[in-house]
């Protein structure tokens, strides 16, 4: 059975389910210039592995009734990026995470998914804390987080990456 996925609204995105269908989609997002830069692995992936991603993403939500959602702009018709929570069971943590399209970024739409991403995930589920993992030299998404009052606790070597590691508690969180 398909999992129920909310559709959440920020102030220039919703937050919409991601389907089989936006696997080529987001496939060509992540052949532009910088996306993955600082992810793990080779710079390109290929389609099959976007799918099987979407159908993992779709899984994550029935296991844990949160998980990434896709991000569709304000008058787009096509979803621009992910964004969302995903539990890390090398960690037993639950991690914020995003990633857009070039063409969308500068707009604090990284900041607005990141923001209603924890805010759901406090609200609905008794997480203690959220964390982000970050590559030290991407600068922009270092900035999103600490936009998103997240305070750096670490250095972790995972999935072959040094990251930065930063958290917020839910009672910090909430009572902003
Ligand atoms: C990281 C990413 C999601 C940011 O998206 P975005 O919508 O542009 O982010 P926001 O507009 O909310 O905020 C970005 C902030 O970083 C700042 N910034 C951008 N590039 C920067 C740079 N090179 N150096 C320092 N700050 C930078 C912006 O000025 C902005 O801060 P401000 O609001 O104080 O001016 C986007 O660049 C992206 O998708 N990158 C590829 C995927 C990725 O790396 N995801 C994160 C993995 S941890």
């Amino acid at each position: 059975m398909e999992p129920v996925i909310p559709i959440l609204q920020t102030a220039h995105v919703s937050l919409v389910p991601i389907k089989p269908a936006d696997a080529p989609i987001l496939h060509r997002i992540y052949q532009q210039d910088g996306v993955l830069k600082y992810f793990p692995g080779p710079g390109s992936v290929p389609l099959e592995k976007v799918e099987r991603w979407v159908k993992l993403t779709t899984e994550h939500w029935e296991k844990y009734a949160y998980g990434n959602w896709g991000i569709l702009p304000e008058g787009e018709t096509e979803i621009a990026g992910w964004a969302g929570l995903q539990f890390l069971p090398e960690l037993d943590q639950t991690e914020v995470g995003y990633l857009l399209s070039p063409a969308f970024w500068g707009r604090g739409y990284a900041t607005e998914v990141a923001l209603a991403s924890l805010q759901f995930g406090f609200e609905h589920f008794p997480l203690e804390r959220i964390i982000a993992l970050v590559h030290e030299d991407n600068l922009a998404s270092r900035r999103v987080i600490e936009k998103c009052k997240m305070q750096y606790v670490d250095t972790i070597t995972l999935w072959g990456m040094q990251l930065l590691r930063s958290e917020v508690h839910r009672s910090e969180f909430l009572e902003k």
